[in-house]
């Protein structure tokens, strides 16, 4: 439709009209009849007002979607489209592991095609928009939605949001495989205090321009079509009603120009934050900050007619956020075909392929911890299985909540399929059984209600119960493998010295048990690395390897001097840190220089080596530290990744350039520049690299 339609639209519609466009509620408010239902009734909705609502968010089916737009367009005036939005976070039907998984892939490709396929399944079952990416920075695993994440670094993060953006929207959104994706949460919702989720936050503008900001400056370059503004307060402000936030710097500075969505109920929790007295307050602060939907509530339904009539909002405000609703239901093509392809079966395909690729990402997205020369197993091996998620299907993780659990492969199938005959020991009784198997198989971690929404936890060690399991089968098998299903990095030291190999599978998908067993038997050779430090206790946290320099920071001149910044119980080195993962090659990298290409241009040539049989890929990290800066800089920063395949006996040969964008950091001011100075840079296969040389830049 051309744009002087719309506005044509525009000028048809009554202001409670208009208004609607900008209500979202759930499925369950449009029954078989469209009679009013029980939530109806709570939120005092006619049906006149339920029949002038813009979205609808939550459905399931294919036949929800054409049910409730059949029901919606005959009883609409104006008959604009409902647009559907959900939370497609790692695959529809077709589980992929969780987005920290696919952020330790350390490989965008594989997060686009991922994206991709998720659009692919989710568009026949009539999404439109998905509550997706999750560009939260993250630095504390007691919060449970790190798994929606990609980890701890802002360059990391970026990168991933981006590829999430883009296989998601694909090159036009009128391609009915597409979904406009919405980046999550604007702004700061993963630094909640004491990793609790929905908690008060408090940072710097430095750590917000530095470490939150860069993931959503990724999506908007990308051009995601939505922003949803956090729970949490920002300045004291909640991001709900923070105008700072949501005009001043996304849209003035950061120059977003799509629609602002509010959470689940966001705008009612403005009177749970007391910074609203009632509905009509609540309603005047987010709109007036800027937020344009609002999520399951009536606040703007029933006080934004009100406060236009006052003068209190302008309808031109209102306008012009009505029309880009208009606008992205255009952009979708609504207006030509409400059902978006649904009812042309010509259009509907067999997803089973989808499944074979879910196996594939799966493998590329788990992270070798530890191989005392114990891996690969092989089939000639006797394999003793034990451990809670030996044989569960619970391995889909948070947010999958299309996916079906029964239909998933567990570990003991995985085996099985891959022509394994594991012996399968449930009761203690039995663990005898285990000495006369060659290795044994240990599945322990988390159940997924432990990850994900309303899921911190104050402890992240593996429980006592699969502790003392660990141990009970070392005493009877000491060729111990542990198999990880996990939400959140968790504290494995009580375990670590028991077991010769650990894998962490974190929460695979619906291919779970086949994509463990081709890691463990080198079908896949394992090449992801950890996107979030795995600390040796809880009690480190928040911790990530990004740590700034401080008056007193612990180095190993002073690390037996007490009054240094350490603990007295423990070092501060991680159990395993950022960036590590291990494989079956033996791939190595030399010959690293440095060189200058212009005043603020850096070269960095490598040459990486891989001396086995084995063909493997490796991640080749840069890490950068800013010598003297006017504010306290990290000891290292992550600045460029590569995910490297190296054939058997084969060497690499690579360059990368750094420039002036790579080397500037938010000065005091906010200003964003590169000082004159000296560089060092640190380039390996973990966050621990060695030195690899320092350059200087002249002004
Ligand atoms: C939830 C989450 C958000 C999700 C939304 C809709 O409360 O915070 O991530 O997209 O509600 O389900």
């Amino acid at each position: 439709m051309e744009q002087t339609k719309l506005l044509a639209l525009l000028d048809q519609m009554t202001l409670e009209e208009k208004v609607g466009q900008l209500v979202q509620l759930t499925p369950m408010f449009f029954s078989e009849q469209g009679e009013v239902t029980g939530p109806m009734n709570e939120l005092e909705m006619t049906k006149e007002e339920l029949f002038q609502i813009g979205s609808v968010l939550g459905t399931r089916t294919k036949e929800d979607v054409i049910s409730i737009q059949t029901t919606y367009l005959a009883n609409s005036r104006l008959k604009i489209p409902l647009i559907f939005m959900a939370d497609v976070i790692h695959g529809y039907e077709t589980i992929f592991p969780i987005p920290l998984a696919l952020a330790s892939s350390f490989d965008t490709e594989l997060v686009k095609t991922t994206a991709e396929l998720s659009a692919f399944e989710a568009t026949r079952a009539g999404v439109h928009v998905t509550f997706s990416p999750m560009a939260d920075l993250v630095r504390d695993a007691r919060w449970g939605r790190v798994l929606e994440s990609n980890g701890e670094d802002p360059y990391l993060s970026s990168q991933m949001t981006r590829a999430y953006v883009e296989g998601y929207q694909g090159e036009i959104l009128s391609d009915k495989d597409t979904l406009a994706a919405c980046v999550k949460h604007f702004v700061g919702y993963g630094e909640a205090e004491a990793g609790r989720d929905y908690n008060t936050v408090d940072m710097s503008d430095l750590n917000l321009y530095q470490n939150h900001l860069p993931a959503f400056r990724a999506a908007i370059d990308a051009g995601v079509k939505l922003v949803m503004s956090s729970f949490n307060v920002w300045r004291g402000i909640p991001s709900t009603a923070n105008k700072y936030l949501l005009k001043d710097v996304l849209r003035n500075e950061m120059h977003f120009e799509g629609l602002v969505i509010a959470d689940y109920a966001a705008v009612h929790e403005l009177i749970n934050h007391r910074v609203a007295a009632d509905k009509k307050e609540a309603a005047y602060r987010a709109f007036s900050a800027g937020v344009e939907i609002d999520m399951v509530t009536d606040y703007y339904q029933h006080a934004l007619p009100e406060l236009i009539q006052d003068g209190l909002i302008e309808m031109d405000q209102l306008n012009q956020s009505v029309l880009k609703m208009l606008e992205l239901k255009n952009e979708l093509g609504l207006f030509e075909d409400p059902y978006r392809g649904l009812k042309d079966e010509t259009l509907d395909r067999d997803m089973t392929p989808l499944r074979a690729k879910a196996r594939e990402i799966a493998g590329q997205s788990m992270v070798l911890l530890k191989n005392e020369s114990i891996l690969p197993i092989q089939p000639s091996e006797k394999i003793g299985l034990v451990g809670p998620k030996a044989n569960s299907h619970d391995v889909l993780g948070a947010w999958s909540w299309i996916g079906n659990p029964d239909k998933a492969i567990t570990l003991e199938d995985g085996l099985k399929q891959a022509g394994f005959n594991p012996t399968y020991v449930e009761r203690e009784i039995d663990y005898v059984q285990l000495k006369y198997c060659d290795k044994v198989i240990v599945a322990v971690g988390e159940i997924s209600d432990e990850g994900g929404e309303g899921a911190s936890k104050t402890s992240i060690a593996l429980s006592q119960r699969q502790v003392e399991l660990i141990k009970e089968v070392y005493h009877w098998n000491q060729n111990i493998i542990v198999v990880l299903v996990n939400s959140r990095p968790m504290d494995l030291s009580a375990i670590q010295p028991y077991v010769k190999g650990i894998l962490v599978s974190w929460f695979p998908g619906s291919e779970a048990g086949i994509a463990i067993v081709d890691v463990l038997s080198g079908r896949v050779n394992p090449s992801a690395k950890l996107p979030m430090t795995f600390p040796q206790s809880t009690g480190q946290l928040p911790m990530s390897y990004n740590f700034l320099s401080t008056g007193r920071g612990i180095n190993e001149h002073n690390h037996a001097q007490k009054y240094v910044s350490r603990y007295l119980d423990s070092d501060n080195a991680p159990l395993y840190p950022f960036g590590f993962g291990l494989n079956y090659s033996q791939i190595e990298l030399d010959q690293v220089k440095i060189s200058q290409i212009d005043q603020t241009t850096v070269e960095i040539k490598y040459q990486i080596t891989n001396h086995s049989e084995n063909a493997g890929s490796e991640i080749l990290q840069v890490y950068m530290q800013d010598k003297v800066t006017e504010v306290a800089r990290p000891e290292r920063e992550l600045k460029y990744f590569e995910k490297i395949h190296v054939a058997a006996k084969e060497t690499v040969n690579g360059m990368i350039r750094l420039g002036k964008d790579d080397l500037s950091y938010w000065h005091a001011d906010l200003s964003f520049t590169m000082d004159p100075g000296a560089f060092d840079f640190f380039v390996g296969f973990d966050s621990h690299a060695p030195l690899a040389g320092t350059w200087t830049y002249v002004e």
